[in-house]
């Protein structure tokens, strides 16, 4: 019988994406989802379990029912702007309902824990390369809501029979390699999707956020991990925490980065179409570069990027905008 995996947020875009590989690995994905910005067409590897990750009785159910192993919670709030407006619903998503969530998981038993935490924990990186132990100072009420529930998940291993993977994610790009599931989110932020919109005309011509940079072309550097290279870190931390891993943090990202214009010049060599765009000012908070150190992660686990170059990157991001199914 495969070993199953209850997926918190499986059907937003990592989350659908992490099921798919997890199915393609022998686990069986058990999402749970209120669907607050996820989709419910995302979830096509396992049963899908319709309510809010606080739900104390439908998390024990599910971990009774599906005799869940471990869990892995992407479930959570991520628009930096949104969270600056509105930080008491970042905290409360983010911290409140996470720790209730993993309070249901150590009291059903369930004693590992892959959690999605993000490079904005690091804040104004004070190093070209970002390593796991850079001091952590988010800038955001999004960034510090993560951190705060990577302290929280800290003393609850520290107090119970739980150990945890924590995954600071750079920028997620892409889509599935066979166009199965992809990003929709229904408010857009990210770079690569708004570029593709503006290429094929379905959403607006694309804004730069300053070109004032001390880099190669006065633009932002990003270090962009192609989401399947990303689900596969989620099935490497399962397998490591199954295997008795102790708790830790990594880095997922490639080490290296790319400026916004290269990002749009590829896009526009790849889609072989123009992509519009104009320069605005600087974005408060926007750090000139964030690159993730990933020595960690490649040392420890059997994980190296296959799919996060800028072509299959764009190739897959484009294919998905093209279609859409939801
Ligand atoms: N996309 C990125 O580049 C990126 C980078 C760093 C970290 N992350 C983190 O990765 C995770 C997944 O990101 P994503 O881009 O797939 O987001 P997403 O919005 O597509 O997915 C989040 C999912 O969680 C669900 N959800 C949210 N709160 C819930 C709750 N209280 N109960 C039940 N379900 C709930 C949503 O309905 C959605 O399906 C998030 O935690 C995010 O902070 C993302």
């Amino acid at each position: 019988m495969s070993t199953a995996v209850l997926v918190a947020g499986g059907a937003g875009y990592i989350g659908s994406q992490t099921c798919k590989i997890l199915a393609a690995n022998g686990f069986l994905p058990v999402t749970i989802d209120n669907l607050s910005t996820g989709h419910k067409e995302a979830v096509k590897w396992g049963p899908l379990i319709e309510v809010d990750i606080r739900d104390r009785e439908a998390v024990l159910k599910a971990i009774s029912d599906y005799d869940i192993k471990a869990a892995i919670h992407f479930a959570a709030f991520s628009l930096v702007g949104e969270s600056t407006k509105d930080p008491a619903k970042y905290y409360d998503n983010n911290v409140a309902a996470a720790t209730a969530f993993a309070s249901h998981l150590v009291e059903g038993g369930v004693k590992a824990l892959v959690f999605s935490s993000t490079a904005a924990t690091y804040g104004v990186p004070q190093t070209r390369l970002i390593a796991e132990d850079h001091p952590k100072a988010p800038i955001n009420p999004y960034g510090d809501s993560k951190l705060a529930f990577e302290g929280a998940l800290h003393w609850l291993s520290q107090a119970h029979d739980l150990n945890y993977v924590v995954l600071r994610y750079f920028n997620a790009a892409g889509a599935d390699l066979e166009g199965e599931v992809g990003e929709s989110h229904r408010c857009e932020t990210h770079l690569i999707p708004l570029i593709c919109q503006a290429a094929l005309g379905t959403g607006k011509a694309l804004t730069v956020f300053g070109d004032d940079y001390a880099t190669k072309d006065g633009t932002p550097i990003r270090d962009y991990i192609h989401v399947v290279d990303l689900a596969n870190a989620h099935v490497e931390a399962i397998r490591y925490l199954l295997a008795g891993g102790k708790s830790d943090a990594f880095n997922v990202g490639t080490g290296e980065g790319l400026t916004v214009l290269e990002v749009i010049k590829a896009a526009e060599a790849i889609m072989g179409m123009p992509v519009p765009h104009s320069v605005g000012p600087r974005r408060d908070g926007d750090p000139e570069i964030l690159v993730a150190d990933v020595s960690k992660i490649r040392s420890t686990f059997d994980w190296s990027p296959k799919y996060s170059d800028a072509e299959t990157i764009i190739r897959t991001a484009a294919q998905w905008q093209k279609t859409r199914p939801y």
